[in-house]
Formats: C-alpha cells, sequence, structure tokens
C-alpha cells in the first residue's frame, strides 16, 4: 500500500524524514480491523513525530497519522479514534491508561491505504459529513471538544479566547464553541487569518499579545510559549487555561505570582474518549457545524502539506486521500 512515513528523525528539517511511497499491507492481530481509509487528516503531531518529539528513532520506520475516515471489513463508513489505550486501566478514560498511544507512535497510523486498529476504536461516519470532514474530527476537533465541553468549566455565553486562531485545533475550537454559545475571541500572527477567523464567527480577533476590551473567562492554549505570557495576562480572577500543546515552545516564563494572586486554572487535555468521538460525530450532524478544511490533496503530494503546516501557512485542517 502506498503510505506516508517517518523514516528518521530531523529536528530541524523534519521533511528530510518523510518517505512516500509502497510499503508492506499490514497484519491484521486479534480484535482489530483493517480500515481503507478514504481520507486521512494531517496533525501537528506528525511534525512532532518527525523532529523526534513524542517518539525514539528504534520506532521507526512508522506510517504517520492519527486522523482517518473511511470502510470497515463490513463494509460500513467509519471514523478512527487515534488514542490506543485501554480505559479499564484509565478509570473509565482511555487517555488515562499509562501505557495509551496515539496512531502512529507505537502503531502504524492513517497516512495510508489502509489503517489497523482495535474494532472498538471505530465511531460511525454520520452519513451528513463527507470522508474529508469525518477524517478532521479524530485529533483536532476531539481535543477542542473536550477542552470545550470538559475542561474549561465554564458555560455557553461565556468569553473564551483561542490563541493561534489559525492552527487545526483554533479553528475547531472557533466554531465549535461558536455552535454552541461562547463568545470566542481569537488571537492570530495575521491579519487576514483574523478576518477569517471573524467569518468563522469569532465574534472578534485580535493580534497575537494585544490588549483585550475586557479579561476573559477562559483561554485555550496551543501556541505555548509565544502567547502563554498574554494567555495569564488576559484571564479575570479565577479563570482558567484549558492547554492542550505548545506548538511554539515549553519554555515560557511561567507566570507564578500572578496565578497564585489572581488564583487561576491551569488544566491540561489531551483528545478525548471513543465515546466523546461518537457525541462530537453527532453535534456536527445535529448542529450543522463542518470542520474547518484549508484544502485536500491526493497522499503522494503529502509533502506540500507538511511544508505548509511547519510554515505556519494553513487555516484550518490539511487533507490527504491515499
Ligand atoms: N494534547 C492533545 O491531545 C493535542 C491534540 C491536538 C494538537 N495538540 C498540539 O496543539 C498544537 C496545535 O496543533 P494543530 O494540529 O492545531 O497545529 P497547527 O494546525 O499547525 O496550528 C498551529 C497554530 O499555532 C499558531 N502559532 C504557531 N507558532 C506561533 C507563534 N510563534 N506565535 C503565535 N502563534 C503561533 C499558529 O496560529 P496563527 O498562525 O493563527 O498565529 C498556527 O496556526 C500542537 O503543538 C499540537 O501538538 C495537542
Amino acid at each position: 500500500m502506498f503510505a506516508a512515513t517517518a523514516a528518521r528523525i530531523d529536528a530541524d528539517d523534519p521533511l528530510a524524514g518523510l518517505e512516500l511511497g509502497e510499503r508492506p499491507d499490514p497484519t491484521v492481530p486479534d480484535g482489530w480491523v483493517p480500515v481503507q481509509v478514504r481520507a486521512a487528516a494531517l496533525n501537528h503531531h506528525d511534525v512532532w513525530t518527525l523532529r523526534g518529539v513524542g517518539i525514539s528513532a528504534d520506532r521507526l520506520p512508522i506510517v504517520l497519522g492519527c486522523d482517518a475516515a473511511g470502510i470497515d471489513p463490513d463494509g460500513n463508513e467509519v471514523i478512527v479514534h487515534a488514542v490506543i489505550g485501554d480505559p479499564d486501566a484509565g478509570g473509565g478514560d482511555e487517555t488515562l491508561d499509562p501505557r495509551r498511544s496515539l496512531l502512529s507512535e507505537r502503531y502504524d497510523g492513517t497516512l495510508a491505504g489502509q489503517v489497523v486498529v482495535p474494532r472498538r476504536n471505530l465511531v460511525p461516519k454520520p452519513a451528513a459529513l463527507s470522508f474529508d470532514e469525518a477524517a478532521c474530527l479524530p485529533t483536532a476537533y476531539l481535543t477542542a471538544y473536550r477542552m470545550l465541553f470538559e475542561k474549561s468549566g465554564v458555560q455557553p455565553g461565556a468569553t473564551v479566547l483561542v490563541q493561534g486562531a489559525g492552527g487545526g485545533v483554533a479553528t475547531a475550537l472557533i466554531v465549535l464553541g461558536r455552535a454552541a454559545g461562547y463568545r470566542i475571541w481569537a488571537a492570530s500572527r495575521s491579519e487576514a487569518k483574523r478576518e477569517r477567523a471573524v467569518k468563522l464567527g469569532a465574534d472578534q480577533a485580535f493580534e497575537t499579545g494585544a490588549r483585550l476590551p475586557e479579561r476573559v473567562d477562559v483561554v485555550m492554549e496551543s501556541v505555548g510559549q509565544a502567547t502563554w505570557s498574554h494567555s495569564v495576562r488576559s484571564l479575570r480572577p479565577g479563570g482558567r487555561i484549558v492547554i492542550c500543546g505548545a506548538t511554539s515552545g515549553d519554555a515560557p516564563p511561567a507566570e507564578l505570582t500572578r496565578i497564585f494572586f489572581t488564583q487561576l486554572s491551569v488544566t491540561g487535555s489531551t483528545m478525548g474518549t471513543v465515546g466523546q468521538l461518537a457525541r462530537l460525530a453527532r453535534f456536527c450532524e445535529q448542529t450543522g457545524v463542518r470542520p474547518v478544511i484549508d484544502r485536500v490533496l491526493p497522499l503522494a503530494q503529502a509533502r506540500d502539506g507538511f511544508g505548509a503546516m511547519i510554515t505556519g501557512d494553513l487555516f484550518g485542517k490539511i487533507v490527504f486521500q491515499p
């Protein structure tokens, strides 16, 4: 089968380790099922893998990709849950299983003609969503869903600042949050992305680091070092940062004094459960929300998609068709 593979790690030049070409068809362990991939979405996780973050060289070569939608062996249209873990080992939540992994960390991922996953990791794809749209849900949209509806601790009507508005998780936060009735403020380095964020449903958009008209209830962080101080300073007393990533770096000033003095909370968030993925798909079906897709490319042109993500030249999700 044709696949996009991480063959080598290069922290400075991640594209150097990306290989596009034929790989042996996967074997199928007991209890696992092969899915014919119709569409697979790119995540920053795939860039981290090529840079050697979260993976060691002895795991390579490995097929990249966390997200897919496709056809199961019974002919059903399915969405693939990316978290390989045992909910019983995590108190009912597979993301808390100490041995959990994401597709493409220990097991081959989704940027291929076929992916093999535990049967419990399949969720029905609503007919109303295209394969391209459904392929965006398992990582960025599931992460945004959990950040908003499980971790934020605030109700619809609250004001939520989304940092790095153009990213996959950020655009997901904007459309899901807007549909649920939150007042979404978005920040981006790019004027064009700020305009697009408002068109998507953000109430207002601001330059990265700009002073806001008033303090917000919650900040959604995925940018990290470049925006952390601004996130801390933008919160009302007692407010909360929900953080799922640190794209720009992991060594910001901690802002400890402001965090304790204004009694802020910092809450980490990672992915979601298979049940949440099924509810997210239903949320999209019920509200009419559709994932924001920057571009759809043949998998053979994956290098162009990776390049756009590395330079930040994207707004929403990049989808590959094998
Ligand atoms: N914990 C989890 O389960 C989980 C799940 C998904 C993603 N993540 C992490 O969350 C992060 C975002 O993932 P993604 O897939 O959404 O990535 P992405 O699509 O590549 O988006 C990254 C966004 O970050 C912003 N950004 C990057 N560098 C910046 C800087 N120096 N200053 C300001 N903004 C900057 C950009 O927004 P603008 O260009 O608009 O400023 C960019 O659009 C990644 O680090 C990823 O690993 C974690």
